[in-house]
């Protein structure tokens, strides 16, 4: 049996497709490899949002070149968004690269990897770029074959990526999304239903809708369009799952049907990831966000009103082009009273295509960025502690992930029955560390919360309720990494 390893680095449209080109592989008759040394094949799924992404892969690259010397059978394969973006410069720079595959290819791996194992040398296959030909021929060339599912590749056997749609139509100037994952095009209803059954069938309890802007979603059959508010309802309505949460929103399209959703399906989770990206009208013009700051607070208002629970998070991206001290000083004051739960803050990194890129200088210096990211970083702290503090002394229902990353890194092989270090999220994705069997793993379990920090609660199983959940055999997966964990 020939193996597979891959290495997947970015968002959570990475993770799935990872778990589809692992799927369709294993079809093929391909296993999965412990490490790099024993696979036949080394697969980097790769992010392309920051520079940083792109350095590790091809330092990674550089690595995998020594065993490719000594194995030269051995395939080394980069896919997704770094593919796309580099195209044939990845073998310029990586000449013992053998594959090289846009997000929009991917549906051609297994023919590709049979190629090369038939001898017919390296593999490049990608999508139209965004200009040059319609929209209809560039999103053709972008296919997405999302019902392959494997749930060996699952971020945990009970939790899924479904996605929404792909590609992205909204091209704020400092984004490469819109570029390496081309037109934004729904997916039929019909379709998205039918996997979350198959998932929950396969004992799937929490699905996440994602897409780059979810709730821009739209599907128009028969004269009705269908929003992301319809498809929770449908959502809602299917046995066995308990919880739907959906990534991520885009500001100017959080209208009162979805809020409303939130607030009267018992199912959707209260967290809503609506990036704010910037405090000031004119940063936010020059990246092309498409709002004001104060269309921005109007949208929070009305989560806050009719969602008082919710836990909203935000993007930041500090130091972009021309960001003066006064405009800076603007997202400062918006974390500090925005109440996010957690805002994922960035450096601005020009990344060639986009428009901030051909337009405006990346005029910001590094010591001034990181400044500003420790800064932003601070107030958050601050505002989330504020934030998590009142849990104290509640009991929450969580859904426990896994070990947490304290009994992970000990490397322990707890049993069942074993009580070990657990984590979990609460209903606000609200992470929950406490002790408790590893049988709870997978299970809705309630905890009275003991504890509060900036990034996490703690806490202690309820009365009873352990003892409630039945003893049957789990199997324990490491946990999805943080969305703090994006490169
Ligand atoms: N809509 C997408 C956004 C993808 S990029 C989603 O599903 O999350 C994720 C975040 O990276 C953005 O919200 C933005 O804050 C940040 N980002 C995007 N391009 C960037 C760049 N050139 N430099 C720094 N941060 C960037
Ligand atoms: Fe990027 Fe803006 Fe789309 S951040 S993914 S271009 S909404």
């Amino acid at each position: 049996m020939k193996r597979l390893w891959i290495e997947t680095v970015g968002c959570q449209m990475n993770v799935l497709d990872s778990e589809l080109v692992v799927a369709a592989l294993r079809r093929q008759g391909w296993g999965m490899a412990a490490t790099p040394a024993e696979a036949d094949a080394v697969f980097y799924n790769t992010c392309s949002v920051r520079q940083h992404a792109e350095d590790k892969i091809y330092s990674a690259l550089g690595r995998v070149r020594l065993e490719k010397e000594q194995r030269p059978d051995l395939i080394v394969g980069v896919l997704g968004c770094m593919a796309q973006k580099d195209q044939s410069l990845v073998r310029t720079r990586a000449p013992w690269v053998d594959l090289v595959v846009g997000p929009g290819q991917l549906h051609q791996v297994p023919r590709l990897v049979a190629a090369i194992q038939a001898g017919a040398g390296p593999q490049l296959e990608v999508s139209f770029d965004r200009k040059g030909k319609s929209r209809d021929e560039i999103a053709r060339s972008f296919e997405s074959y999302d019902p392959d599912r494997d749930p060996g590749m699952r971020p945990t056997p009970f939790q899924a990526f479904v996605r929404t749609q792909t590609g992205c139509d909204k091209f704020c100037a400092f984004c490469v999304v819109p570029h390496v994952r081309g037109p934004e095009q729904a997916r039929a209803p019909d379709t998205i239903l039918a996997e979350a059954r198959k998932l929950v069938d396969e004992g799937c309890r929490e699905i996440t809708l994602i897409g780059q802007t979810v709730n821009s979603y739209r599907w128009t059959d028969g004269g009705r369009t269908h929003r992301l508010s319809d498809l929770l309802a449908r959502l809602g309505g299917v046995d066995g799952l308990d919880r739907i949460k959906f990534v991520t929103n885009y500001p100017r399209d959080m209208t009162p049907d979805l809020i409303a959703a939130v607030r009267d399906l018992p199912k959707v989770c209260h967290y809503l990831h609506v990036p704010a990206q910037h405090g000031s009208d004119a940063v936010l013009a020059r990246m092309k966000r498409g709002y004001t700051i104060g269309e921005y607070m109007e949208m929070l208002a009305r989560v806050r009103e009719e969602l008082p629970h919710a836990a909203v998070t935000s993007d930041f991206i500090v130091g972009f082009c021309g960001e003066t001290d006064a405009e800076f000083q603007t997202t400062l004051d918006l974390v500090k009273q925005a109440g996010f739960k957690n805002s994922f803050i960035f450096k601005y990194s020009p990344r060639p295509g986009t428009k901030a890129f051909e337009r405006l200088p990346d005029d910001v210096p590094e010591e001034r960025k990181k400044e500003r990211h420790r800064l932003l970083l601070d107030a958050q702290g601050e505002a989330s502690l504020a934030g998590n503090t009142p849990f104290v002394g509640t009991r929450q229902q969580v859904l426990v992930e896994g070990l947490s990353t304290r009994d992970e890194k000990r490397d322990l092989r707890p049993g069942p029955d074993d009580t070990a270090q657990l984590t979990g999220r609460t209903m606000c994705d609200r992470i929950v560390v406490f002790d408790a069997p590893l049988r709870l793993v997978g299970r809705l379990v309630d905890i009275d919360i003991t504890a509060a920090g900036a990034w996490s609660l703690a806490g202690i199983v309820a009365d009873g309720l352990a003892d409630a959940v039945p003893l049957d055999q789990v199997h324990v997966h490491q946990i999805a990494p943080p969305p703090s964990a994006k490169v």
